[in-house]
């Protein structure tokens, strides 16, 4: 590629049927998430701030299956999983099965810039996060009212997991305007969850990839099905052949979708050339993103 690349941006608000949700509030939430991404990327800043910061949004926002809003687990507590991927340097840093921190993407970068690791796991991620300066809130303060009735409710009808009905996972791809991406990814997981169950969020090219040069993405959906495929990495490494964002994250669903009946799962894709795609296999994926003439648009469903 030659000339400074143009950033771009797009975030998801993860794969699902999304009923009974407020539409408008739910598209005002990505766009809020992509404008704060959008801002730090216009005033040059990096991909990695801009998909941190527009997933902290996420992670806020009650509306998403993300730090506050996430499904509680069969034990009625809440297990959050994150990635983030810096593509300029092939590294990344992974939390699962935290349960006192509010950003777990934060966290997730944090292990990434100030550990020599790159993932931390329950117990062993919150201290680092307290370690780190992290304030530490107490689990309770991540659940919703509305979660803690919807637990109550199931625990009353003896439901099993409800997956794939509702809110999802949260994400966000970028390209700055140094040739660099990143792709951010945090989750609450799937509601009813086994405690200790880790989906394919935290998973070093399942839930989340980036590669300077390819692009980036970040995945949704139900974990089982996206990790076994490494679907971030399969989708990234698709655009070698020069096929844009678009056609890269509609052939790495079809791909599942060959294999897995069902699998419930969405992509975000930002190539390193500019182009930017998303597809996904449920009714409905939340998804914002900055065009090339630097608008932000939003959409329930993929970009085209
Ligand atoms: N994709 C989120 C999960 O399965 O945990």
């Amino acid at each position: 590629m030659t000339g400074s690349p143009k950033p771009r941006l797009i975030v998801h608000g993860g794969a699902g049927t999304w009923v009974g949700f407020d539409e408008a509030s739910v598209l005002k939430a990505m766009r809020k998430a992509a404008e704060v991404g959008w801002e730090i990327l216009k005033a040059g800043g990096s991909a990695l701030d801009a998909v941190e910061k527009a997933t902290n949004i996420m992670e806020d926002d009650p509306q998403f299956d993300s730090g506050f809003g996430s499904f509680v687990n069969a034990a009625g507590e809440v297990e959050m999983d994150a990635l983030i991927a810096d593509g300029s340097t092939i590294k990344y840093g992974a939390v699962a099965a935290v349960k006192r921190v509010q950003y777990p993407i934060s966290l997730a970068r944090l292990v990434m810039t100030r550990t020599n690791n790159l993932f931390f796991v329950a117990d062993g991620a919150d201290q680092l996060a307290a370690e780190l300066g992290m304030p530490l809130v107490a689990n309770t303060q991540m659940i919703t009212p509305q979660e803690f009735e919807a637990f109550r409710a199931r625990r009353a009808k003896n439901a099993v997991s409800q997956v794939g009905q509702g809110t999802g996972t949260c994400g966000a791809v970028a390209l700055d305007a140094n040739g660099h991406v990143a792709s951010a990814t945090s989750t609450g997981g799937v509601p009813e969850k086994r405690k200790g169950r880790v989906g394919d969020t935290p998973i070093f090219g399942a839930g989340g990839y980036a590669e300077d040069g390819l692009g980036g993405a970040s995945s949704t959906g139900v974990g089982e099905n996206i990790m076994r495929f490494f679907l971030c990495k399969r989708v990234v490494d698709s655009m070698s052949s020069g096929i844009g964002a678009q056609m890269a994250a509609q052939s790495g669903l079809e791909f599942l979708s060959a294999r897995v009946p069902s699998p419930e799962a969405g992509i975000i894709v930002v190539g390193s050339d500019g182009s930017v795609g998303s597809s996904h296999t449920t009714s409905h994926m939340p998804t914002a993103w900055v065009t090339a003439d630097g608008d932000i648009q939003a959409t329930m469903k993929s970009i085209s």
